[in-house]
């Protein structure tokens, strides 16, 4: 159960957040954290090991606000949060777990193997890693693509964006359809909680689904 001290960081830091990313249009915006937050309750309700509730609200909350995408380096928003996380009142305990999280959830193109210890942030970098996938994913995905002025699709394309490097993973090459393949396919193995494993699943066979779908109208056979 939640304190009143924790309801009012919590509300705080909800305005906080929605002012800071309601703009954004790459796939990163407010939404895009209601989504993690009510995935993560979900993830919660249906797992044994129990989960700090306040932990991974505000870790859900606040996992994006320091993304190096959204900042102009993450030195610079790493700052906005540390200084989020001095103006709110918290235990100094929760403050240590709520930035644990925070700083080791990115995927980061498959470059950081930093496995989460806590039942909360293992929660909350599936709930962040299942919004990448499914119907809202494909979404995402064209959403930031078409934000970067990249191409859907290019057939031709003959490099390959396996094992990437961040900076080549943050480049300017890739189509909407390579992510698929750079991430999207990569994340139902990179599960941490079976609940997270389960909705994965569905959402990866979704996603094959709509890419056979895509090839073939692609080619005009139907
Ligand atoms: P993280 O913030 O965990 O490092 P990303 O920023 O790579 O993860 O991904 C967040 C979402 O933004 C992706 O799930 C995808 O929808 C979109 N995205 C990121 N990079 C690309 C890309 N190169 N092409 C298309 N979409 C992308
Ligand atoms: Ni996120």
């Amino acid at each position: 159960m939640l304190s009143n001290r924790q309801k009012e960081a919590i509300k705080q830091t909800e305005h906080f957040v929605y002012h800071l990313l309601k703009e954004d249009a790459s796939g990163h915006d407010w939404w895009h954290i209601q989504r993690v937050r009510n995935l993560a309750e979900t993830i919660a309700a249906q797992e044994k090991e129990a989960a700090n509730p306040f932990i991974y609200e505000m870790a859900a909350l606040l996992h994006d606000v320091a993304d190096e995408k959204l900042n102009r380096n993450s030195e610079s928003g790493e700052k906005i949060l540390f200084d989020w996380l001095h103006t709110i009142k918290l235990e100094k305990k929760e403050k240590e777990a709520i930035l644990e999280i925070i700083l080791n959830i990115s995927y980061k193109g498959g470059t950081n193997k930093t496995k989460l210890a806590s039942i909360e942030g293992k929660i909350v970098q599936d709930a962040d890693r299942l919004d990448a996938l499914g119907a809202i994913g494909i979404a995402r995905t064209m959403a930031y693509t078409g934000a970067r002025g990249r191409l859907i699709h290019d057939p031709d394309a003959s490099y390959s964006r396996e094992n990437l490097t961040l900076e080549q993973y943050r480049s300017d090459e890739g189509t909407a359809v390579m992510h698929f393949y750079e991430k999207l396919f990569k994340l139902k193995d990179l599960m941490n909680t079976s609940t997270g494993r389960k909705i994965a699943s569905k959402r990866h066979d979704y996603m094959e689904n709509y890419l056979k779908e895509f090839y073939e109208e692609w080619e005009g056979n139907r």
